[in-house]
Order: structure tokens, then sequence, then C-alpha cells
């Protein structure tokens, strides 16, 4: 057993960047499980912000071997830029970052698709990242998705793109009384890439398994959140994919019993970006100030994240689906300047209190949150690196949590930079 997950435990954006890169330093592979460049995976070393869409974060520690795994969609465009943006900090992949084959890729028309679904939505869009993440997935689930495999054989890729293109054209005139495509202008687009794609190529199901046997050490890196989850989360709300455990399985082809440890990534306070019910959301000073203190805008898309008190009933729903070993508290040091932290400990709805994550949108959606307040600690923590170095109130502020969600708090994060970690 050498794997470990991180797992992001709320709504995406818990800081699992830089819990990949600061736990990385032992470890030999990093591997993608799910999602596209949807993530926005951000990582400060020494001052230098580095901000990851699709490339594993581990790629930032030279002796780390990268896999985009075959639960990935794999976007070629982002991916060629992301090479040339680490390049100018004399980060090299090659040899060290492989795709898996069975990775299903993304194209042009997925983006143009993902944009005119979410505007044909008008009031009630998802808020996509607009990376093509969903359409791409769908053609996965309906079965005419194209496999990275695939791009290696012309009359295969011919014939999937013109049957493709047949498809969506009618969609694109009907619908959405768009200009068609043409199936030889897709082919050409992803011509550009093939050649370059190629030496990346690798079956990483046989390469991951021979590396977990010969007890290499592995970590699985996961995209997005528990609350996310197209399975689990605030459904339709959600991304299209599994962020949750078992997209780490399928999503690698490693078997359940590689799981060594499983860390639940989870912020101080809660935040979304896009839209679907959050509960414990604060939509005046104190989200704002959240917002403020923390940074809080997309990495992907640039929009201001929506913020709110930490939510004790929906991270106790993500630790039951996972099964966490360990949870990582992220961004501590952001509740610095507040007398008072809130929690959210139950929801009230329709006269009922309640401790359960509604499956129905209309139910989480009229949720009310119940609130306890615990006194702040009003002092810097960004300089700490132990447990006993954080002042008293927030020491039992962690104490509160780990005692309430029945998970060990492992690590603290105090601050961007790799160093301002504690680890217990
Ligand atoms: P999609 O994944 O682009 O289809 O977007 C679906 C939903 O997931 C939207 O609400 C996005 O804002 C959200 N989402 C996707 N990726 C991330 C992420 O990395 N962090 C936070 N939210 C995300």
């Amino acid at each position: 057993m050498s794997v470990k997950i991180i797992i992001g435990a709320q709504w995406g954006d818990e800081g699992k960047g830089k819990l990949v890169d600061a736990l990385s330093e032992n470890v030999e592979i990093v591997v993608r499980y799910q999602g596209g460049a949807n993530a926005g995976h951000t990582v400060y070393i020494d001052g230098k912000k580095y901000i990851l869409h699709l490339i594993p974060g581990g790629i930032l520690r030279k002796n780390v071997q990268c896999v985009i795994g075959n639960g990935v969609v794999f976007d070629p465009e982002t991916f060629f830029d992301e090479l040339e943006f680490l390049k100018q900090f004399n980060i090299f992949a090659d040899g060290r970052l492989f795709i898996s084959n069975r990775a299903h890729v993304i194209f042009p028309y997925h983006k143009l698709l993902d944009k005119l679904k979410e505007d044909a939505l008008k009031n009630n869009k998802i808020g996509t990242t607009g990376r093509g993440i969903g359409p791409a997935y769908s053609d996965k689930i309906n079965r005419n998705g194209i496999r990275v495999v695939d791009l290696f054989d012309r009359s295969v890729l011919s014939g999937k793109i013109q049957a493709n293109i047949d498809l969506i054209n009618s969609e694109l005139q009907l619908k959405y009384k768009e200009q068609p495509l043409r199936a030889d202008d897709v082919l050409k687009e992803i011509n550009r890439y093939i050649d370059k794609i190629e030496p990346f190529v690798i079956d990483s199901t046989r390469f991951l398994h021979d590396a977990w046997k010969a007890g290499r050490q592995i970590m699985l890196e996961g995209a997005q959140g528990v609350l996310l989850d197209v399975d689990f989360g605030s459904y339709p709300f959600v991304t299209s994919s599994n962020p949750t455990i078992g997209g780490a399985l399928t999503g690698t082809g490693l078997p359940a019993q590689s799981l060594e440890e499983i860390i639940g990534v989870i912020k101080a306070y809660t935040t979304r970006v896009g839209s679907g019910p959050f509960p414990s959301e604060n939509t005046g000073e104190i989200g704002d100030l959240l917002r403020k203190s923390g940074g809080e805008y997309g990495a992907t898309t640039g929009r201001p994240r929506r913020c709110g008190w930490f939510d004790l009933v929906a991270a106790k729903y993500a630790i039951r689906l996972n099964g966490f070993t360990a949870l990582a508290l992220t961004k501590l040091d952001v509740l610095d300047s507040f007398e008072t932290v809130q929690v959210c400990t139950h929801y009230r709805v329709n006269g009922e209190t309640i401790d359960n994550f509604p499956a129905s949108l209309q139910t989480l959606s009229a949720c009310e949150p119940v609130f306890e307040t615990h006194e702040g600690w009003q002092s810097p923590t960004d300089k700490c690196r132990k447990f006993e170095d954080l002042p008293v109130q927030a020491k039992r502020f962690v104490t509160y949590l780990e005692q309430t969600l029945e998970v060990p708090i492992k690590y603290i994060s105090v601050g961007v930079d790799r160093k301002q970690l504690i680890i217990r």
C-alpha cells in the first residue's frame, strides 16, 4: 500500500494545489484522476505563483513523475500552453509527464457547446468554467467520445470526428441557430497537436499498477470537490465527474486496496464558484471580508467566489462518502482578524432541524444555517509552524472541528507558501 489521495471536501478551491505540492516531497508519482482544465490549482513557492489547470501539481517538483489519468478529459490546447508556462520557470516535463491513452479528448466543439448550453439556460445557468467539461463527459457516457488512443489511428479519428460533427451540426443549426461546423476544420485543428502528444502517451493503468506493486509512492490529486460531485453534489449544480473516492479508482484503474491515506481538504470557511445552493453563504459584510482576506477569486475564471462560514453538515457528509483517514485544514490564517468565528452545525428546513445534506435541490435551497459562535484569536498565525505555536482560541477551534468531525486534522495551512504548513 503506497497510495495517498487528496480530495477536496467542499465546493472546490479548498487549497488542494498547495497540499499536493507540500506533501509531494517524498512522492514519486502524482496522478490527476478526474476533471479537466476546469481546475485551478494555485501553488506559491518562494514567492512565485503557479496556477495549473490540467497538469498535476507534482510537476513543480523536478523528480516527480506526473500522470493525467484515464478519468480526465484532456484538453490539448491547455496542456501545451501549460508546458510553455512552466518552461519560463525552468520546469521541463519531458520524460516525466504522461497522458493516459484512455483519457477522453476535449475538442473546440465541446467548449462551444458548453457556452451555448449555458447561454440557453438563461436564469438557471450552472455557471460552468466554459472549458467544455460537461459536453466532453457527455460524449464519453454517450459512447461517442474520442479517446487519446484514437488520435493515432487516422481513419478511426476522421470517422469519429465526422460522426460527431454530423450530430452536433443538427443541434447547432436546429436548437441554437448557429452555423454548422466542418469536420475537416476540426481534424486540421487536432492535427496540430497529434505528433506532439504522442511522446507523452502511455497505458497509464499498467504503469500505475506496476508502480504500486513496486512499492513506489503515489499521490492521487483530485480536482473540484465532494459537493460538486455529479453523484453526491448539489445536482445539477455540479461538475460532470466524480471528485469523490470512487472517481479516483475509476479514473486511474488502481484497486481499492492500494489506498493508504485518504486526505480530505477543508478550508476553515466555505466558498463556492458558480450557481447553486450554499446554505452557510454570507452575502453581507462577513462574506466580503472572507473574500478579501482569502483572495477568493476563481483561479480559472477570475470570478469572485461566494463565501460563508464553515459548514459541519456538509463536511460530515463528505467524510461519510470518502472515509477520510486525515483532514487538512487550510486558510486558517484568513480567520485571524475575526472577533468571532462561526460554524454551521445544522440546517433548519420546513420547521425541522436536520444534520444531513439533503438530496433534493429544492430542500437544500430552502435550508437555513444554524450557527454556533466561537471566540476568534485576532492575532497572526502565518508564522506558526507547530500546533503549539497557534493562539489558544485557534487551537480550540481546530480541536473542536477535529472532535466534531471525528477525523484527525493532520495538516493545518496558515499561508500560501509551501512552508506555511503545520504537520501534526
Ligand atoms: P464545469 O466543471 O466547468 O462544468 O462547471 C460546473 C460547476 O463546477 C460550476 O459551478 C463551476 O464553477 C464549478 N467548478 C468547476 N471546476 C471548479 C474548480 O476547480 N473549483 C471550484 N469550482 C469549480
